[in-house]
C-alpha cells in the first residue's frame, strides 16, 4: 500500500492528545504513515524492568517508533521506561537540535545547536549501591566501544548536515580517566573523518559561553556522555523557549526511537491545553530519518508559519488555543 508502518507509543499524561495532533497533521499531509499503536506498561520479569514482547517486536519489525513522554518515578519504583527502551534497542546516539522558533521571543533569536548525547552507559547505567549505612556508590561508566561508536556517528552525521565540525564536551579535567578516555576516543576517530574539524572544550565553559553568546555553536556539532548530554541539552532547550519546542531523536543501528523529551504534565493532561510541537518536530525528524524529506519540510514548514504568525499558540506560548486548535491551524497551512 506504499505505507511505511512506524510504532506509536503514545505516552502518559498529556501523551494522546499530543499524539493525536500528530496524527492529524500527517493525515491531512499525505504522509505515507501508517502508526502501529504499542504498550509499554512496565512489567517487572526477573527483578528487572521490561515492556511486552509484542512492543519489542513491533519496534523490531517497524525499525522506526515515535514516543510521547512516559513518567518517570523518583528515587525507587520501576527503572526509568525511556532508559528501558533506549537499552532494549541499543540506541546508542541521542541526536538533540535545537533552533530559535520565529515567533517565540526569548533573548536570544539565534539559536542553532546540535547536541548529540551518547545514550547507554555513563551515570545512566545504573550501577548504584550502598557501601556502608550513609555511604552510596554510583558508578559512571565509559567504555572505548559506546564513546567510538557515539563519535563515529557524531562525525559522520556532521559529514552528512553539512556542519563539518565536531565539538567533544568533557570534564577530563576532573574526571581523569572516565572523560580522558572518551575525549582520547575522540581524538583517534577524528583522525579518521579528515574533512571535519575537531576540537574539545570543558562543560563547565560551555554552559557560559552558550548562555552568553550562542552564535558560536551554529556551526558545530557537539558530542558527549550521557549525562553532560542530558543536562546541557535542557539548556539549550532553556535558549530557545523550553522543552516543548525541542525534538529528538535516539538512533541505534537497527532501530530509531523519536521522542519529545518533556514530562507527561499529569496536571493538564485531558484538558486539551498540551503543546504538541515537541512531538510534531521529533516526527519530523523522523521523517527525515527515514528518507521523507519533502514531507518533513511541508509539515515543517506549515508548523513554523504557524509558529510564526503567533495567532493560534497554545498557553504555554503564550497563546490561547486549545491542542486541536493549533493542530488545525498547521493543518490549515498545508
Ligand atoms: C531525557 C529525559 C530522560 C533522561 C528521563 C525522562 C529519564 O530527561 O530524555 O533527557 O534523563 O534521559
Ligand atoms: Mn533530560
Amino acid at each position: 500500500d506504499g505505507l511505511y508502518t512506524v510504532s506509536l507509543i503514545e505516552g502518559d499524561g498529556i501523551g494522546p492528545e499530543i499524539s493525536q495532533s500528530v496524527k492529524d497533521i500527517f493525515s491531512a499531509a499525505g504522509a505515507p504513515i501508517k502508526w502501529e499503536p504499542v504498550d509499554v506498561t512496565p512489567m517487572l520479569v526477573d527483578g528487572k524492568t521490561t515492556i511486552a514482547k509484542e512492543t519489542i517486536e513491533s519496534i523490531n519489525r517497524n525499525k522506526v517508533a515515535l514516543k510521547g513522554p512516559l513518567a518517570t518515578p523518583i528515587g525507587k519504583g520501576h527503572v526509568s521506561l525511556n532508559l528501558t527502551l533506549r537499552r532494549t534497542f541499543n540506541l546508542f546516539a541521542n541526536v538533540r537540535p535545537c533552533r530559535s522558533i520565529e515567533g517565540y521571543k526569548t533573548p536570544y533569536d539565534n539559536v542553532d545547536t546540535v547536541l548529540i548525547r551518547e545514550n547507554t552507559e555513563g551515570e545512566y547505567s545504573g550501577i548504584e549501591h550502598v557501601v556502608v549505612d550513609g555511604v552510596v556508590q554510583s558508578i559512571k561508566l565509559i567504555t572505548r566501544d559506546a564513546s567510538e561508536r557515539v563519535l563515529r556517528y557524531a562525525f559522520q552525521y556532521a559529514e552528512d548536515i553539512g556542519r563539518p565540525k565536531v565539538r567533544a564536551v568533557h570534564k577530563a579535567t576532573i574526571m581523569k580517566m572516565s572523560d580522558g578516555l572518551f575525549l582520547g576516543t575522540a581524538k583517534d576517530v577524528a583522525k579518521d573523518f579528515p574533512n571535519v574539524e575537531f576540537d574539545a572544550e570543558l562543560l563547565d565553559n560551555t554552559c557560559l559561553k552558550m548562555t552568553t553568546d550562542p552564535a558560536p555553536y551554529n556551526d558545530k556539532v557537539l558530542v558527549m556522555p550521557n549525562l553532560y548530554g542530558d543536562i546541557l541539552s535542557d539548556m539549550c532547550a532553556g535558549l530557545i523557549g523550553g522543552l516543548g519546542l525541542t525534538p529528538s531523536g535516539n538512533i541505534g543501528d537497527e532501530c530509531s526511537i523519536f521522542e519529545a523529551v518533556h514530562g507527561s504534565a499529569p496536571d493538564i493532561a485531558g484538558k486539551a491545553l498540551a503543546n504538541p510541537t515537541a512531538l510534531l518536530l521529533s516526527s519530523i525528524m523522523m521523517l527525515r530519518h527515514m528518507e521523507l524529506n519533502e514531507h518533513a519540510a511541508k509539515i515543517e514548514s506549515a508548523i513554523f508559519a504557524t509558529l510564526a504568525e503567533g495567532k493560534t499558540l497554545t498557553g504555554d506560548l503564550g497563546g490561547k488555543a486549545k491542542t486541536h486548535e493549533y493542530a488545525g491551524a498547521i493543518i490549515s497551512r498545508l
